[in-house]
């Protein structure tokens, strides 16, 4: 379970998060829209504590994330998959090493096992055949995918998608949101899933919420969010939800 309880976030005179309370039961997946720039990866950002509120809590399993020691966040990151925004890969690394770094640091898998998994994720998200190149050797998307490959691999309880579809060819981008479906159904993962397409958000979101200026302005299972008569989630969404991808 995560849970956010006011949470307010300002950098310098610039505030970010204006009161955020949302709740992600265990098991469930939140799928949070909005336009850019106002603040959604900084929210995930508090979800890992990467960055502390200013006010308010965020809580993760029954514990205060802003309130732990180095020591139990490394320990809470272990059960936390977070597939970053911009990749985040190694550069020096293989596809198949950057994707095996998780286990080789958080676990005592042989190297026997750790292939197994690596080729389980690889061949997930189709890259099965890659996995010796450089991540400046493989397209934005691939790298995308590969980062997404690593946040799976040790099968964590909670995982966080920023943006899992950016960059990815319509076709891809649908593959990917059922691979994290699939996911969730199969591992009971709880995720929180920051998306611009409202096809990920169908495929992946058991709730839909519209985060704008600061605060969630639309909350609900995702069909009833798209169908929302609010101005802004209009504004945002555009007046054909059909035609958006
Ligand atoms: N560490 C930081 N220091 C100062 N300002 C920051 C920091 N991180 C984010 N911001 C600011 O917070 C705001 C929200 O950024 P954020 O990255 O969360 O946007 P976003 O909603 O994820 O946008 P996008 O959809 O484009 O990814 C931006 O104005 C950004 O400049
Ligand atoms: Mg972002």
């Amino acid at each position: 379970m995560i849970e956010l309880l006011n949470v307010h976030k300002a950098f310098g005179r610039h505030k970010v998060l204006d009161g955020v309370s949302f709740q992600v039961p265990e098991g469930s997946s939140l799928v949070i829209m909005g336009p850019s720039g106002t603040g959604k990866s900084v929210l995930l950002k508090h979800i890992i504590g990467l960055l502390r509120p200013d006010q308010g809590d965020v809580i993760v399993e029954g514990r205060s994330v802003p309130s732990l020691t180095d020591r139990e966040l490394r320990s809470l990151r272990r059960d936390m998959g977070y597939l970053f925004q911009h990749g985040a890969l190694i550069n020096w690394l293989s596809v198949f090493d950057n994707v095996a770094l998780p286990l080789r640091e958080t676990t005592r898998l042989s190297e026997t096992e750790v292939r197994e998994r690596v080729d389980q994720v690889l061949e997930m998200v189709q890259l099965l055949d890659h996995g010796k190149k450089l991540p400046s050797e493989i397209s934005g998307g691939m790298q995308k995918r590969v980062g997404l490959a690593r946040a799976l691999v040790t099968q964590p309880r909670l995982i966080l998608y920023d943006e899992p579809e950016a960059g990815l060819d319509p076709g891809m981008s649908i593959s990917i949101s059922n691979v994290i479906r699939e996911l969730q159904a199969k591992l009971n993962m709880t995720s929180v899933v920051v998306t611009h397409s409202m096809t990920c958000a169908r495929l992946t979101g058991d709730r839909l919420a519209v985060f704008d200026q600061g605060r969630f302005i639309a909350e609900g299972v995702p069909d009833e969010v798209f169908q929302s008569d609010h101005p802004r989630v209009r504004d945002f969404l555009g007046d054909s939800p059909a035609l958006q991808t």
